[in-house]
């Protein structure tokens, strides 16, 4: 090993906070592993998530856009195109593990989590608004063909309904199908666009997307792993630029829910929206998330390690420097900038094709969203299951 990658080394073990790649009896890991929510801050979707270090953040599925700071999950006007049936997804390209492996450290304990995201929806005056937009947790960030219209981008005419779909999703509707209550709902979506849950927006006075205005709202999503309940609420932001309003006390839609049974253990987070023969524009302004966090567990799969290895010249050098992970997550997300670090010499080079020599000990079995980005100060989350050779 080269001293260049006992760097690295050295990074990935402080960055995780790990201890040496030796098995200790269950009992006495149990004692040092503690659970703790990861938090993340999106937005506002500038050039620095299009062209600068947050790139590559998110999976924007056609005919979804990042345009005019928003997540554009259907597509506006600028490439002057029809909006006609369109649907679109911008989903967080890393996944969430949901709950604990079975024989873990928790004993499968399901996650908790909460997200939070500005949003709004836009239509010509006096034109019909279509179709709708919602949260999804989802095997993948892949959109159905022909998910336009009624579909919401989360299903089409023939995978609708089938329990294979394994996604939740929360959605917003303002467009009445003969299976839909109303013209302007929200609602809890179980592998399909016909509705668990259903709940009339206008009983809190509430109008997703109003004629000639365009109205800013906050959802915020509960999810309590530990009662298996969900909770969503929603507030007018009347003012864009102000801080977020305060969480109304009273949800607008509960209900149990028990996500180990329906979607997958490592799910992703995103939104879908489509619009039909009637169209608005659907926009998410800002996203947060936090969510419980399990350690992954050293004596299942062969050793095998879960790591988080940050790749880019800055984070590397944070990473020796001894950063908290919730210090690099908040850089990730961009609450926080990146720190100015001069660029160490002679300059890393991520080499693609030698991993094993850069792990030295392990090997590298599985890589998950292996989109790597070495441009200078261009970072990424990655991860990496990697096994014990020994
Ligand atoms: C993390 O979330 C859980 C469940 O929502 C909560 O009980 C706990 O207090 C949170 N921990 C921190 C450090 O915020
Ligand atoms: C994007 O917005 C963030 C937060 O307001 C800001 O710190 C950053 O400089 C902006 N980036 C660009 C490229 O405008
Ligand atoms: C947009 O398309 C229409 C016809 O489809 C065309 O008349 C118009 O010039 C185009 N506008 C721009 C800005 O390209
Ligand atoms: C949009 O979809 C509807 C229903 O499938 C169809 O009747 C209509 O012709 C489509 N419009 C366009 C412009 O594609
Ligand atoms: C979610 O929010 C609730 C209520 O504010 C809080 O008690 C809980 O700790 C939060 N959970 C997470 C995972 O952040
Ligand atoms: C996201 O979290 C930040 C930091 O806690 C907070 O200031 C902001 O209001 C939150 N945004 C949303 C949309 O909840
Ligand atoms: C629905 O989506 C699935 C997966 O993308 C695809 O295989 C199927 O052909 C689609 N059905 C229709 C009617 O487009
Ligand atoms: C509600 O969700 C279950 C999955 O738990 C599904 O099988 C059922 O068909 C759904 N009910 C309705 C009314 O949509």
């Amino acid at each position: 090993m080269g001293p260049r990658w006992s760097l690295l080394i050295t990074a990935i073990t402080i960055l995780l906070l790990f201890p040496p790649a030796t098995s200790q009896p269950k009992t006495r890991k149990q004692n040092s592993r503690t659970l703790f929510n990861e938090s993340y801050v999106f937005g506002p979707f500038n050039d620095s998530y299009t062209y600068g270090s947050l790139t590559g953040i998110f999976d924007v599925i056609s005919e979804a856009a990042m345009h005019l700071n928003a997540l554009q999950i259907t597509p506006d006007s600028a490439g002057n195109i029809s909006l006609v049936n369109k649907s679109g997804r911008v989903f967080l390209k890393k996944p969430f593990k949901l709950w604990d492996d079975e024989n873990g450290d928790f004993n499968g304990k399901l996650a908790s989590f909460n997200t939070s995201f500005l949003f709004n929806f836009y239509r010509l005056n006096n034109a019909t608004p279509g179709e709708g937009m919602a949260f999804v947790i989802a095997p993948s960030s892949a959109i159905p063909y022909n998910s336009y219209g009624q579909y919401l981008g989360l299903t089409n005419s023939t995978t609708d309904g089938k329990e294979s779909n394994k996604f939740v999703a929360i959605e917003l509707d303002n467009t009445k199908q003969d299976f839909d209550l109303d013209n302007n709902h929200i609602g809890l979506d179980i592998n399909s666009i016909r509705s668990n849950v259903s709940v009339p927006l206008s009983k809190f006075g509430f109008e997703l997307s109003p004629n000639g205005a365009t109205q800013d709202w906050v959802i915020w999503v509960e999810y309590d792993g530990e009662r298996k309940e969900i909770h969503v609420y929603m507030a007018k932001q009347p003012d864009r630029n102000a801080p977020i309003v305060e969480k109304p006390t009273k949800p607008v839609l509960s209900s149990s829910l028990d996500l180990k049974s329906l979607v997958n253990q490592k799910s992703y987070f995103g939104f879908a929206a489509s619009t039909g023969v009637n169209y608005e524009l659907h926009c998410v302004l800002r996203w947060n998330i936090s969510i419980m966090s399990f350690p992954e567990d050293k004596s299942q799969f062969s050793n095998a390690l879960k790591i988080g290895l940050i790749i880019g010249l800055p984070l590397i050098a944070i990473a020796i420097a001894g950063p908290k992970m919730q210090a690099v997550v908040q850089i990730i997300s961009g609450s926080v900038p990146v720190p100015h670090i001069p660029t160490p010499k002679p300059s890393f080079v991520w080499p693609a094709m030698d991993f094993a020599s850069i792990l030295g000990d392990f090997t590298v079995t599985t890589i998950t969203n292996s989109q790597f980005n070495t441009r200078s100060s261009s970072m990424q989350l990655e991860s990496f299951d990697v096994s014990s050779k020994a």
